[in-house]
């Protein structure tokens, strides 16, 4: 399957120069150094002739652009989720995916919390208020938030990133962990941050403070909409570090602005880099722009091991963390 010849490798999007260098070792490497966003037909037109593309969630990988692209053998996303591939296309095409799980744990489970912290404390409201010169005294009621330790974190998708934010929210914040998940974890992993299983409904009704980390699909589309945010308490805070798209940006914007719940911290939007207008408007949501692994171990580790897949598969036959083996 693999000649001797070097393979040719495309690099769809600018990435860390060591990492383009430790690629060159192994390929002919076609690199975007501009970070341009090619158009699809650019993108295939630049895949003829490569076995192998690093891609960052950007690249939409499906039957139309395998079809174009027979050379094809393997797409290593930069990144731990692959909503951007269609996979079972990528199996019917014979291409093997892999995505980068693990290396970003800690990191993303950091910028939840980070974003849970800064909602339900105002922290950017704040900023905004003394920015814009209003603070003028100290007020008993002034940006007057909800507490984080001791309350109830629920936790919607409890894989590796839900289970590190539970650590911190049981161990460090000393919460009450509630989760839902398609399936409950083994007993003793619950036990480890006594963590709870609950149903949806019940995590909405129950918890001070919601975060999202299940991964985008059509059964997670709006996970969170309008009936599911009118269940919220209305001092709760919402989190989606997820991908944008498991909440209806709209409802949320309007469940906020009704002070229907307290606070959002959103990282990821449905469109993005495009944002609902709505949410620009309303004050009590902090907004930043998908930097949930953006730390620069993280990201170094991040396209290390995408690179690692693409060497490890076209130069020997076995990636480090394939999706469809
Ligand atoms: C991921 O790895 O899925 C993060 O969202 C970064 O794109």
């Amino acid at each position: 399957m693999i000649t001797a010849a070097r393979p040719h490798v495309l690099i769809a999007r600018a990435v860390f120069p060591e990492v383009v260098d430790k690629l060159r070792q192994h390929f002919e490497v076609e690199a975007n150094a501009a970070d341009d966003i090619w158009p699809r037909e650019e993108l295939i037109r630049r895949l003829q002739g490569k076995q192998g593309v690093f891609t960052t969630g950007s690249e939409r990988i499906d039957a139309e652009l395998l079809a174009a692209c027979p050379g094809l053998k393997i797409c290593a996303n930069m990144a731990v989720g692959y909503n951007n591939f269609d996979v079972p296309a990528m199996t019917a095409a014979g291409v093997l995916a892999t995505n980068a799980p693990g290396v970003l744990t800690e990191t993303t489970a950091d910028m939840g919390f980070a974003l849970l912290m800064a909602a339900a404390r105002r922290v950017a409201e704040g900023e905004h208020y003394l920015r814009a010169r209003k603070w003028d005294r100290w007020a008993y009621d002034m940006l007057i938030g909800q507490d984080v330790h001791g309350s109830t974190l629920g936790i919607i998708g409890m894989g590796r990133i839900g289970q590190a934010i539970a650590r911190r929210g049981a161990l460090g914040f000393g919460m009450k962990v509630i989760y839902h998940n398609r399936s409950r974890l083994p007993a003793a992993d619950e036990a480890a941050v006594g963590a709870r299983y609950v149903s949806k409904e019940e995590l909405l009704r129950t918890a001070d403070h919601v975060v999202l980390v299940v991964p985008y699909s059509a059964e997670s589309h709006h996970t969170i909409g309008a009936a599911e945010l009118a269940l919220m308490k209305p001092t709760a805070t919402l989190v989606n570090i997820a991908r944008g798209g498991i909440v209806d940006d709209a409802a949320l914007a309007q469940a906020l602005r009704e002070g229907r719940i307290a606070a959002a911290g959103l990282d990821v939007f449905e469109g993005e880099p495009k944002v609902h207008p709505d949410l620009l408007t309303v004050p009590n949501v902090v907004l930043t722009p998908h930097i949930g692994s953006a730390t620069v171990p993280t990201r170094k580790a991040m396209a290390n091991l995408a690179a690692d897949n693409l060497i490890g598969y076209l130069a020997q036959g076995r990636a480090v963390t394939p999706l469809n083996p």
